[in-house]
């Protein structure tokens, strides 16, 4: 074999590796993507788990979340991530408010700023209900 043929040879293997390199990376993250995304989607909780008048904390995929069963106006969920700069809000059960421990910023049951610094509402998330069952997400 002459040296030419031997380098193109060469070449043509080294080119091969590649390709099937990057094309397996491709199609494992192409793959993956969709898969990571449909588990972080849906979480499910029983509706006991949320009493009437109270709240659960949950995590859904990367975000902090309250559910919260509100007096005659039924569930909904909020991202716990306070507007201003950040904070998780927590829940306050006899005052009926997501309250911010950072600043003080309180927030109505609907998500709404009621005072304080924070320039805007907080994030809803969606729920779904199904008999017994609360789908988050
Ligand atoms: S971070 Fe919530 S009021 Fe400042």
């Amino acid at each position: 074999m002459k040296r030419r043929k031997f380098l193109k040879v060469i070449l043509a293997f080294l080119g091969s590796i590649t390709f099937v390199s990057f094309g397996n990376a491709l199609f494992r993250l192409l793959l993956s993507a969709p898969a990571k995304a449909a588990e972080s989607k849906k979480i499910v909780i029983r509706k006991t788990e949320v009493p009437y008048g109270g709240a659960k904390n949950v995590i859904w995929g990367d975000t902090a979340v309250v559910v919260i069963n509100r007096p005659e106006k039924g569930l909904i969920a909020f991202s716990r991530t306070c507007t201003h700069f950040g904070c998780l809000v927590e829940f306050s059960k006899s005052r009926q408010k997501l309250i911010c421990p950072c600043h003080g910023g309180t927030y109505a049951l609907d998500g709404t700023v009621e005072s304080g610094p924070p320039p805007k509402p907080l994030t809803s998330v969606p729920i779904k209900i199904e008999g017994e069952t609360i789908i988050i997400g």
